[in-house]
C-alpha cells in the first residue's frame, strides 16, 4: 500500500466534514436570510411568519462566511496532504486538528448572532460570550500551531522529495 492510498481514509474525513460545514453554512445563510428579511417566508410555500430573529448584520455574515471558508480549508487540506513530509499519524493530526478548528469557528460565529452581547473577544460577561470566546481561543491555538509546523517542516526542516513514497 502506498503512502497516498493510505491518506485516502484522512483525504474523505476532510472532505465529508467540508462537504458537512459548508452544508451548515448554507443553513445558516436561510437565518441570514430571514434575520434580513425581519419575518420566515419561504416562496412558493404560502403565508409568513413575522419573527424578527436576533443578532446584527456583521454577526449572521460572519457565521455564514464562516461555514464556507472553513468548508474550502478542509478541502484544501484534504488535497494538499499527499505533499506534506508528515507520516500517517502526523497527517491524521493535522487533519483532526483542521476539522476541530473548522467547526470550532464555524458554531462559534453562530453564537454572536444568536445571542446577545456575544462575540467572544474576550472572556467574561454572558455565558455565551465566555463559551464562544473559549472556542475561539482553542481554535486559535490548534490553527495557529498546525500552521507552524507545517511552515517549518516545509520551509525550514526540508524533507527530501520522496519523503512521502
Ligand atoms: C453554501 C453555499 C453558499 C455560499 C458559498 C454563499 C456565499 C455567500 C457570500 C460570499 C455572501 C456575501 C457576504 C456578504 O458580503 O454579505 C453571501 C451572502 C448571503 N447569503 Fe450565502 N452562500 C451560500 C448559501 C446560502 C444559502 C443556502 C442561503 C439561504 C437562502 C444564503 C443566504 C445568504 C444571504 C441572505 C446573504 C446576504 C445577502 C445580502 O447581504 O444582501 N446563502 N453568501
Amino acid at each position: 500500500m502506498t503512502a497516498t492510498t493510505s491518506l485516502k481514509p484522512i483525504q474523505r474525513r476532510l472532505i465529508g466534514n467540508g462537504a458537512a460545514l459548508i452544508f451548515v453554512a448554507g443553513t445558516i445563510g436561510f437565518g441570514f436570510l430571514f434575520f434580513l428579511l425581519g419575518e420566515i417566508r419561504l416562496w412558493p410555500f404560502p403565508g409568513t411568519i413575522s419573527l424578527q430573529l436576533p443578532g446584527s448584520v456583521k454577526a449572521w455574515r460572519m457565521a455564514h462566511l464562516e461555514g464556507v471558508i472553513n468548508g474550502l480549508i478542509l478541502w484544501l487540506t484534504a488535497l494538499l496532504l499527499p505533499l506534506l513530509p508528515f507520516s500517517q499519524v502526523a497527517s491524521r493530526r493535522v487533519a483532526n486538528g483542521m476539522i476541530a478548528v473548522g467547526w470550532l469557528f464555524t458554531l462559534a460565529s453562530l453564537i454572536d448572532a444568536l445571542f446577545p452581547n456575544s462575540r467572544g473577544l474576550a472572556m467574561g460577561g454572558p455565558w455565551t460570550n465566555s463559551l464562544a470566546f473559549l472556542m475561539f481561543y482553542v481554535g486559535v491555538l490548534i490553527v495557529m500551531a498546525v500552521m507552524a509546523i507545517i511552515a517549518w517542516k516545509t520551509l525550514v526542516a526540508k524533507a527530501p522529495d520522496n519523503a512521502n513514497d
